[in-house]
C-alpha cells in the first residue's frame, strides 16, 4: 500500500496557497508535554475549502492558531513547515507574521468579540484593519467597508458603520467580524466554528454567502468545524482528526460517501438523520483519549469497533501507529488506519451518508 508521506491529499505539482508539512505543536504542562498536532499536513488550492473536522479536543483549533503564529505559551510548534505561497510561517519573527496576519491571511473565531473591541464603533475598527496594512483615503476606506460589509449581508451598511458591537445582534456582529477579516482581501482565511453560537437559519445565510465569497475571490478557506453537516455543504475536501492526527482526508464526495476509517464511519452514523427520526443515533462508544497517555499503536484503537491485535501494539514493542496511507477509493483520498474500509452494517447509517451527500450537491 503506498504511503503518502507527508499526508497531503492533493498531487503534488497542484500549486497551493498553504501546504501544512508534519505540523507538530506541543503544550509544555505541569502534567507533562501534550502533543496536541502530530504530524499534521495538507495543501489548499486558491479558492478551495477545507473542511476541518472531529470532535471536542482533537486539534482542530490549535492547529489553526498553529498555521496563523496565534499560538500562546505554553503552546509551540516543535517541527513542521506552514508554507505560505511556499514561504514558511513557522520560521518568521513575530513582526513578519503580523504583517501578514489581518492582511493577506485572517481569522474567524467563534466569538465575535475575539475580534471586535466593544469599546470602538464599527467604523473606527475597519478603518484601523484597512490603514494598519495600506493607504487609502478615508472616504475611499469608508466605501470599502460599506461594500465589504453590504458582501456580508448586512441591510444598511451606513448605519451599521457608527454602532458599537453591543448595538447589534449576534448574527450581526458575526457578520461585521468576517467583513473584517475580508476587508484587505486575505488570499487565505482560517474560520474556526464562526457559526456554532448562531441559529441554523443565521449560520446557513452565513455559510452560503462564505461559499459565494470563495467562488468569486479566490480567498482559500479552512473551514474548522465539529460539526459534519456543516462543512459537508461547503466544502471541497474534508480532513477529519483524532487525537491530533488527520485520519482521513479527501474530497467531500469521498470521505462521505466512501468512508474508509471507523472514526470518520462512526461520525457519520452519529448524524440525525431525517430518515431515521424513530432511531436511536449512534454515538462512537468511550472517551475522546488523553493526550498525556495514548495508547500504543493506533489512538483510535479503544474506541474501534474494528481494533485487532496489530492495532495495539503491547506497551514493550515499538509503538507502531498506522501510517496515512492511500485508500482504495479515489486518488486522493487518505486514510490512516491498518484496516481501512467500508463500515460494517449499521456503523455509518446509509440514510445518514445520504442525507450527506444530498447537503453536499
Ligand atoms: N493553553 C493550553 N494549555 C494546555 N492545553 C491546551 C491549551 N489549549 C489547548 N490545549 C489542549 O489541546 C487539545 C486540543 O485543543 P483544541 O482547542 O485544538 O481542540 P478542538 O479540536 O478545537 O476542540 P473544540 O471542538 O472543543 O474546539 C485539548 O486536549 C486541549 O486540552
Ligand atoms: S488502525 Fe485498527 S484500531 Fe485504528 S482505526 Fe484502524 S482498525 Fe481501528
Ligand atoms: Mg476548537
Amino acid at each position: 500500500m503506498p504511503h503518502d508521506s507527508d499526508n497531503s491529499s492533493l498531487p503534488p505539482t497542484a500549486a497551493s496557497v498553504l501546504e501544512v508539512k508534519d505540523l507538530h505543536t506541543q503544550f509544555d504542562t505541569r502534567a507533562g508535554v501534550l502533543p496536541v498536532v502530530n504530524g499534521v499536513g495538507f495543501r489548499l488550492e486558491k479558492g478551495k475549502v477545507l473542511g476541518l473536522v472531529g470532535e471536542s479536543g482533537s486539534g482542530k483549533s490549535v492547529t489553526g492558531f498553529s498555521i496563523m503564529g496565534l499560538l500562546d505559551a505554553p503552546g509551540r510548534i516543535v517541527s513542521g513547515q506552514v508554507l505560505f505561497n511556499g514561504q514558511d510561517l513557522a520560521q518568521l519573527d513575530a513582526r513578519a507574521l503580523r504583517n501578514i496576519r489581518g492582511n493577506r491571511i485572517a481569522m474567524i473565531f467563534q466569538d465575535p468579540m475575539a475580534t471586535l473591541n466593544p469599546v470602538l464603533r464599527i467604523d473606527v475598527q475597519m478603518l484601523e484593519t484597512i490603514h494598519a496594512h495600506r493607504k487609502m483615503g478615508k472616504a475611499e476606506a469608508l466605501e470599502h467597508c460599506r461594500q465589504t460589509l453590504a458582501r456580508m449581508g448586512i441591510p444598511s451598511p451606513h448605519e451599521r458603520l457608527k454602532a458599537y458591537p453591543h448595538q447589534l445582534s449576534g448574527g450581526m456582529r458575526q457578520r461585521v467580524a468576517i467583513a473584517i477579516a475580508l476587508l484587505n482581501g486575505p488570499e487565505l482565511i482560517i474560520a474556526d466554528e464562526p457559526t456554532t453560537a448562531l441559529d441554523v437559519t443565521i449560520q446557513a445565510q452565513i455559510l452560503s454567502e462564505m461559499q459565494q465569497l470563495v467562488r468569486e475571490t479566490g480567498t482559500a478557506l479552512i473551514w474548522i468545524s465539529h460539526d459534519l453537516s456543516v462543512v459537508a455543504g461547503l466544502a471541497d475536501d474534508i480532513a477529519v482528526m483524532y487525537a491530533g492526527r488527520i485520519v482521513e482526508h479527501g474530497s467531500v464526495d469521498a470521505v462521505l460517501d466512501t468512508p474508509q476509517h471507523p472514526y470518520t464511519q462512526g461520525l457519520i452514523g452519529s448524524l440525525p438523520s431525517a430518515n431515521q427520526r424513530s432511531h436511536r443515533l449512534q454515538q462512537i462508544s468511550g472517551m475522546a483519549p488523553n493526550l498525556l497517555d495514548l495508547p500504543p499503536g493506533c489512538a483510535f484503537a479503544p474506541r474501534c469497533p474494528r481494533a485487532q491485535a496489530r492495532c495495539q501494539q503491547p506497551p514493550d514493542m515499538q509503538t507502531i501507529e498506522p501510517p496515512l496511507s492511500q485508500a482504495a477509493t479515489a486518488t486522493a483520498h487518505t486514510v490512516r488506519c491498518f484496516f481501512p474500509g467500508a463500515a460494517p452494517a449499521n456503523a455509518a447509517t446509509p440514510e445518514a451518508a445520504a442525507d450527506l451527500s444530498r447537503s453536499a450537491a
